[in-house]
């Protein structure tokens, strides 16, 4: 992938959960864009540092910082290395998310909470430091149109009802409104908000649903594309909704998926 390196150049980037997958992916494309990146991660550490030094050696910037995205004082103090390191940010991109499945009589309180609190709750967290810093920094125009993005990844799932997963799907659901409301909010401060529903996409989050030839056969009847996604797909998205090139989109979800949100098995029935 070869972008302009004048595309994001100058602009400072925090991809939550960008240790792996599709986090990972994101990253690495907004640092072939020219951004300067923050590679966060949770638990692993070294796959995070790896991370930095292949973008290093690509000719980009990169620094890991590991936080929880769900503990108040771990993002807090995350974005102010960021800061100290960076000195501001002006594209966030909410990736870190897990799914704990469970049939929904059997979920615990605690599969719940859990994925809640990644997924929903830790956006919640790093969009609000952002957007402070955002609203004191103001627009650059060197920069950028706007006084800063925020990329929500969301899923198929905040529209797709998803039986067996009802926490997961609860929170990417979640993030629907959590994205627009903060758009409808901050658009006048000129900060752009806008979600990534990916679909089926090859990652470790979902490797027993693509991973035998069997069960990819499975899978590829939900997507009329019929293909499944690559952690790039979701990378050039992502590019362009962090660059100006896309200045007029705001409050609007960029489904990613081959088509898993038309319904397919409508293709023959109805
Ligand atoms: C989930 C994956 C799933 C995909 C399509 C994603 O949000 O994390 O496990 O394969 O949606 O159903």
């Amino acid at each position: 992938m070869s972008y302009s390196p004048d595309l994001l150049k100058g602009q400072k980037a925090l991809v939550t959960g960008s240790s792996s997958g599709i986090g990972e992916a994101v990253a690495r494309h907004l640092a072939q864009a020219g951004a300067s990146v923050v590679i966060n991660y949770h638990s692993e550490k070294d796959e995070a540092e790896n991370i930095v030094s292949a973008i290093t050696s690509d000719g980009g910037e990169a620094i890991a910082i590991g936080a929880n995205v769900a503990q108040e004082d771990e993002v807090k103090a995350m974005f102010e290395q960021m800061f100290q390191h960076f000195g501001t940010i002006d594209i966030l991109v909410n990736n870190a998310g897990i799914q704990k499945d469970a049939a929904f009589v059997d979920m615990t309180l605690d599969q719940w909470n859990l994925v809640l609190s990644i997924n929903l709750t830790g956006q919640f967290l790093c969009a609000r430091e952002a957007a402070k810093e955002f609203l004191r920094r103001g627009v650059k125009p060197d920069v950028s149109c706007a006084a800063g993005k925020i990329i929500c990844i969301s899923s198929v799932h905040e529209v797709i009802p998803w039986a067996g997963h009802v926490n997961y799907a609860s929170s990417k659901g979640g993030i629907d409104m959590f994205m627009k409301s903060i758009a409808q909010e901050l658009a006048p401060q000129k900060i752009r908000v806008n979600s990534i529903a990916p679909g089926a996409i090859k990652t470790s989050i979902n490797t027993a649903a693509w991973s035998t030839p069997e069960a990819e056969a499975q899978l590829l009847k939900l997507i009329p594309y019929h293909r499944v996604g690559i952690p790039d797909d979701i990378g050039k998205a992502a590019v362009w909704l962090a660059s100006d090139d896309s200045d007029y989109v705001h409050g609007a979800t960029l489904f990613v998926d081959g088509g898993m949100t038309l319904y397919p098995g409508f293709a023959h029935g109805g």
